[in-house]
């Protein structure tokens, strides 16, 4: 009876023992998964890392141009190019320009339309702080200043500057930098598929207050494949996914 008793007590005492490490085990950090996930060739993507590029350097891939973001109004990218696509002929010379890196994407953006069926022109690219001061002025001039502010950006605070950005158009012009043009059928496939040539269009609707301009969706900013899918994934713009 007495041995019956001590193995009773023996065999609760090793279940006690093994509850109370079995609990420490829950509790401690468990490296056996990564360890696993290692030896089963872990495929999880790395971290987007939001430090990759400059936000203010201007010739930065990255660099958030807005109202309280100026660049230097003597400002000129490295090199400029001209794309091979169809543009506006009424555009300066200056205008039909694009930072050099740019080019391959927006022509391949194009033919990727083209082959969808649509017909897009490249209208206003590369402005220098001087062409942005003429038709900064002509707006103000035309529709006061309160009213240019909302949709067009002062000298020396134009993204247009970096030669990063770009605005786009129908061949017939219907829909010219207003905003309808969101709803033509070209316009619903850039907001679509944009994204995927390294493109983000910059002042989307509803974030007026955050971009500090009207809805634009003739405007595109080239920022690279990876941060557009981003930006297209959360519908953020710039200011928001870095958090300014
Ligand atoms: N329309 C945009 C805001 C610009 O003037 O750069
Ligand atoms: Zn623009």
């Amino acid at each position: 009876m007495k041995k019956l008793l001590l193995i009773v007590a023996i065999l609760f005492l090793a279940g006690t023992i093994y509850f109370f490490l079995s609990g420490q085990k829950v509790n401690a950090p468990d490296f056996s998964q990564d360890k696993a996930k290692q030896d089963s060739g872990d495929k999880s993507p790395p971290a987007f890392d939001k430090s990759q590029y400059s936000l203010t350097d201007p010739a930065s891939l990255w660099v958030i141009v807005n109202k309280q973001r100026p660049v230097p109004t003597d400002y000129v990218p490295a090199e400029l190019t001209t794309p091979d696509v169809r543009r506006d002929p009424s555009d300066s010379a200056e205008e039909q320009k694009i930072k050099s890196g740019v080019a391959k994407s927006i022509e391949a953006m194009f033919a990727a339309a083209q082959t969808a069926g649509y017909q897009l022109m490249f209208a206003s690219g590369y402005r220098s702080a001087d062409l942005q001061a003429v038709y900064y002025n002509g707006y103000v001039a035309r529709d006061g200043q309160a009213a240019a502010d909302k949709y067009s950006a002062r000298p020396g605070t134009s993204e247009h500057q970096t030669g990063l950005a770009f605005d786009i158009s129908r061949i017939d012009r219907k829909c010219y930098l207003e905003v309808c043009f969101g709803e033509t059928p070209e316009g619903k496939w850039l907001a679509q598929n944009a994204h995927e040539y390294g493109f983000t269009l910059r002042y989307k609707q509803g974030k007026e207050n955050v971009t500090g301009y009207q809805y634009e969706p003739w405007h595109f900013r080239y920022v690279g494949r990876e941060l557009a899918a981003k930006l297209h994934e959360t519908g953020q713009t710039m200011e928001e996914f870095f958090e300014l």
